[in-house]
C-alpha cells in the first residue's frame, strides 16, 4: 500500500494535471461498474522511466466494451467498439485516444448462435506481450489507485536496462518484435538480453522474417527511422543480419556510415533553421539507407515494403531526378561555371525537401552543399509582388507569355536586379514593350 502511494505520487508528478485526472476518472468508472481497471504497457513503462507518453492503454478485468461505453457516456466522448476482440477506443473531446482491452471476451460466431465467452486474466493479457518492460500494470480504481502489478520482473529489467522476451516463441509468434527490440534498445539506451539476442539470431537463421508482410515491415522500419537518431539502430539491424530482409543487397558499408552521419547533421541543421518546417525525416534516412541501390533495386525494395504504387512512383522519380540534379550541379561547379541564384532556383525548385536534404548529405562537395543551403535559406521563399492582374492591366494578351514574363521578373528578383514592387513594375513595363 505504501508503494501504491509512492506510484500515485510519481504519477501526479510526471503527468500533466488533465492526464492525471483522466486516469482518476477511468478508475472512478471502474469502481462504479465494480471492475478493476489498469493502465498497462508502454504508458506505465515510460511513467516508471519518468518519460511522457500520451498513448494510454487500459485493460479492464471484465467487460471492457461496457466499461468504455459507460465512460464515454459519462464524459461526453465518442467510442468505437470491436466486439469480436472485446476492445474499444475512447476518443476524448480533445482528440486524445484511449485503447481499452478486456480480459473477458464475449462474441457471436454466427448470427443467432450463443455467444462464445472467453475468460482470461490480467496476467495472461500481460504474458502475451513482447518484452518484460512492457508488462507493468497500474491499478486505477479509487480503492488502490497506484497499485503496481509486476508479474514478470519488469521493474528489475527497467533498472538493469534490459530488453527481454517473456518466452522463447515470442519472435516466431510475431517477427515484428525483432524490430521493436532494436527500436526500444536505441530509444531507451537499453540492451537486448543475451538469450533474447540469440532468439533473434535464430529467427533470422530460420528465415522467419521472410514471412513478415511488406506493410508491417515498412511500418517497423518507419518507426525506427523516425526515432531521434536512427543510425545506431541501423547498425544493429546490420549486426543482427536484418538488412537483407529489406533488400538482399543492402549492407552497412563505410560509405553508408558516412552518409547516415551526414544525414543526422543535415537534419539537425535543418531543424535549427526551419523550426516547424515540414519534413519527413524518415524519408531522408530511407533515401540514405538505400542510396547504394540501383534504380531497379530501389524499386524492388519499395515493392518488398509494399509502398503504395502512387508513393513508390513519386519517390523513385524524385530519387532519379535528385541524382541527375546533383550530377549536373557537381559538374557545373567542377567546370567553374558561374551559377546565378536564378540558375540554382531553376535547378532545384522541383525537388522535394526530403530529396534536397538527402542530396546535401550525399555530396562530398562543399560548394554543392553551399548551393543547396543557399536555396533553402534564401531562394526557396523568394516571391514577387507582380501578378497576372498587373499584366492584364497592361493589356497583355493571355497566353504562355504570362508565365515567361513572371518567370523573368522572379529571376531578376532572385538575382537582386529588382528589389521592390516599383522595380518589378518598371521591369514589367520594359518586358511588355518588347512583346508589343
Ligand atoms: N505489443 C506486442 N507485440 C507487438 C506490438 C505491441 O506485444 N508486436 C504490445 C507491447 O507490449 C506494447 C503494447 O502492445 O506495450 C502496445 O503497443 P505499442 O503502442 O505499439 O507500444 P508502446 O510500447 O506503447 O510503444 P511506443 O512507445 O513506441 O508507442
Amino acid at each position: 500500500p505504501s508503494r501504491s502511494k509512492e506510484v500515485a505520487r510519481q504519477m501526479a508528478r510526471a503527468l500533466s494535471p488533465p492526464v492525471f485526472q483522466l486516469l482518476k476518472d477511468l478508475g472512478g468508472v471502474g469502481e462504479e461498474l465494480d471492475v478493476s481497471v489498469y493502465a498497462v504497457g508502454g504508458f506505465v513503462r515510460d511513467l516508471m522511466l519518468g518519460m511522457e507518453n500520451s498513448d494510454i492503454d487500459v485493460t479492464v478485468e471484465g467487460d471492457g466494451i461496457l466499461f468504455a461505453e459507460t465512460f464515454a457516456e459519462r464524459f461526453g466522448c465518442r467510442v468505437k467498439s470491436h466486439h469480436k476482440f472485446g476492445t474499444a477506443v475512447i476518443v476524448l473531446p480533445d482528440g486524445l485516444k484511449i485503447d481499452v482491452a478486456s480480459t473477458r471476451l464475449e462474441y457471436y460466431d454466427s448470427p443467432g448462435a450463443l455467444p462464445t465467452v472467453e475468460r482470461s486474466s490480467l496476467k495472461m493479457d500481460l504474458y502475451r506481450r513482447d518484452f518484460t518492460i512492457n508488462t507493468l500494470a497500474v491499478l486505477l480504481n479509487s480503492r488502490g489507485f497506484g497499485l503496481l502489478i509486476d508479474y514478470f520482473g519488469a521493474q528489475r529489467d527497467l533498472q538493469e536496462k534490459v530488453i527481454r522476451v517473456l518466452h522463447n516463441l515470442s519472435f516466431v509468434e510475431d517477427p515484428t518484435r525483432v524490430f521493436r527490440a532494436i527500436r526500444f534498445e536505441q530509444r531507451l539506451g537499453f540492451h537486448i538480453a543475451i538469450h533474447t539476442e540469440n532468439l533473434i539470431k535464430n529467427a533470422v537463421k530460420m528465415n522467419f522474417l521472410e514471412r513478415l508482410g511488406g506493410k508491417r515491415l515498412l511500418s517497423e522500419l518507419v518507426h525506427i527511422l523516425r526515432e531521434h537518431e536512427p543510425q545506431r539502430a541501423i547498425e544493429r539491424l546490420a549486426m543482427l543480419g536484418l538488412l537483407p530482409f529489406i533488400h538482399q543487397h543492402l549492407e552497412l558499408t563505410a560509405e553508408l556510415h558516412r552518409l547516415l552521419d551526414e544525414t543526422r547533421k543535415i537534419l539537425s541543421w535543418f531543424d535549427l533553421l526551419f523550426l516547424g518546417a515540414s519534413c519527413e525525416r524518415w524519408v531522408v534516412y530511407f533515401l540514405a539507407l538505400t542510396a547504394a541501390l540501383s534504380d531497379d533495386e530501389f524499386w524492388e525494395t519499395c515493392g518488398r515494403l509494399a509502398v503504395s504504387e502512387h508513393y513508390r512512383e513519386r519517390l523513385a522519380d524524385n530519387r532519379r531526378q535528385g541524382s541527375r540534379t546533383l550530377n549536373t550541379l557537381e559538374r557545373l561547379i567542377a567546370d567553374q561555371m558561374q551559377l546565378l541564384p536564378s540558375d540554382i532556383y531553376l535547378l532545384l525548385k522541383d525537388l522535394t525537401v526530403e530529396i534536397l536534404l538527402f542530396l546535401m548529405a550525399r555530396t562530398t562537395g562543399e560548394e554543392a552543399r553551399r548551393v543547396v543551403s543557399l536555396y533553402f535559406t534564401k531562394l526557396r521563399n523568394v516571391r514577387i509582388s507582380v501578378t497576372g492582374h498587373d499584366l492584364e492591366a497592361l493589356d497583355i494578351p493571355h497566353g504562355p507569355r504570362y508565365r515567361q514574363i513572371l518567370d523573368s521578373i522572379l529571376a531578376a528578383r532572385l538575382n537582386g536586379q529588382v528589389n521592390s514592387r516599383e522595380d518589378e513594375l518598371r521591369l514589367l513595363a520594359d518586358l511588355s514593350r518588347t512583346v508589343a
